[in-house]
């Protein structure tokens, strides 16, 4: 069965789901995206992900294709049309179709949201954990904001498989920033979680909010601040977070093993934690 794809007020099979080759999401990575989970076909943090959706067109003055009910509203009609009962809904807003120019012209904002049907919660890799590289960041200034310009990540990902990994850590003036793909955290031997501060250098994560107060509920020490590679390594944990992998547990960096090299209790005790605790205000 063919997906259902929304794009544009319109519900289409995904082979007739298109956009403007003159699109600047296309031309220009001109657009902003947001990831949410969907588990037993319910959203989990949907107001934090809005939210967030809200700031990234502020920042770039974009309009807002539709009000927040009818966001909703699409991303449910999505998940009934696809049946999705775990996995997935992305949602893409483009600044538009406009003749290609730097500055931004006035355009009507495009938006499109697609489904993909995946387990999310009993995801092999939140048993085995998952093994590092560290790369440099070679990011741009906004991180925080959440742009579609996604080479970079996507290059530190293919730098991982090719050295037998999963995913890579990056590092900036010889401090970690966050991972391709979610925000990163190190236990130390005493038990503190420690995780990159907020600001233009990282995404503003919408799982690393709800972890860190569940964390701070199971009164765990949390200290927002930068660290090493080398302090990684010393780690009695590390792990990252994000829409897709909630908590995910890091079992090696650079080859180091953390730890005993397995995945660590605080790790586990957080994933489990968030995962009930998000499907109770699930939507
Ligand atoms: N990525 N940092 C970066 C660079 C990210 O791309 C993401 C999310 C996060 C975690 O944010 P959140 O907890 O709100 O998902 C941090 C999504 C999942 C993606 O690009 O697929």
């Amino acid at each position: 069965m063919s997906r259902i794809v929304y794009v544009n007020g319109d519900y289409l099979p995904e082979a007739d789901a298109k956009i403007s080759v003159f699109d600047r999401g296309f031309l220009m990575a001109d657009a902003v995206y947001e990831v949410t989970s969907v588990i037993d076909g319910k959203i989990l943090a949907f107001d934090g992900h809005i939210e967030r959706l809200q700031r990234s067109l502020g920042e770039l003055d974009m309009k807002a294709p539709c009000s927040t009910e009818d966001l909703l509203d699409i991303h449910r009609e999505l998940i009934k049309r696809n049946n999705v009962v775990e996995g997935l809904v992305y949602l893409q807003v483009t600044r538009g179709v406009a003749d290609r120019d730097f500055a931004y012209p006035d355009a009507e904002p495009s938006l499109v949201l697609f489904t993909q049907s995946k387990n999310v919660v009993n995801a092999p890799m939140a048993k085995t954990g998952m093994k590092v590289i560290s790369i440099p960041d070679i990011r741009w200034g906004r991180r925080d904001i959440k742009t579609v310009q996604l080479l970079a990540p996507s290059m530190g990902k293919m730098a991982a498989k090719a050295a037998g990994c999963d995913d890579a850590w990056l590092v900036e003036d010889g401090v970690v920033t966050e991972g391709t793909s979610n925000n990163a955290y190190i236990v130390t031997q005493e038990g503190t979680i420690v995780t990159r501060d907020l600001g233009h250098h990282i995404l503003s994560g919408i799982t690393r909010a709800a972890v860190l107060r569940f964390a701070a509920e199971a009164q765990i020490k949390i200290e927002e601040r930068p660290f090493t590679i080398e302090e990684a390594k010393q780690a009695k944990e590390a792990f990252v977070t994000s829409a897709t992998t909630f908590v995910g547990p890091v079992v090696e960096i650079d080859g180091v093993p953390i730890g005993d090299g397995k995945v660590g209790d605080i790790a586990r005790r957080l994933r489990e934690i968030y995962i009930e605790e998000s499907l109770k205000t699930a939507i």
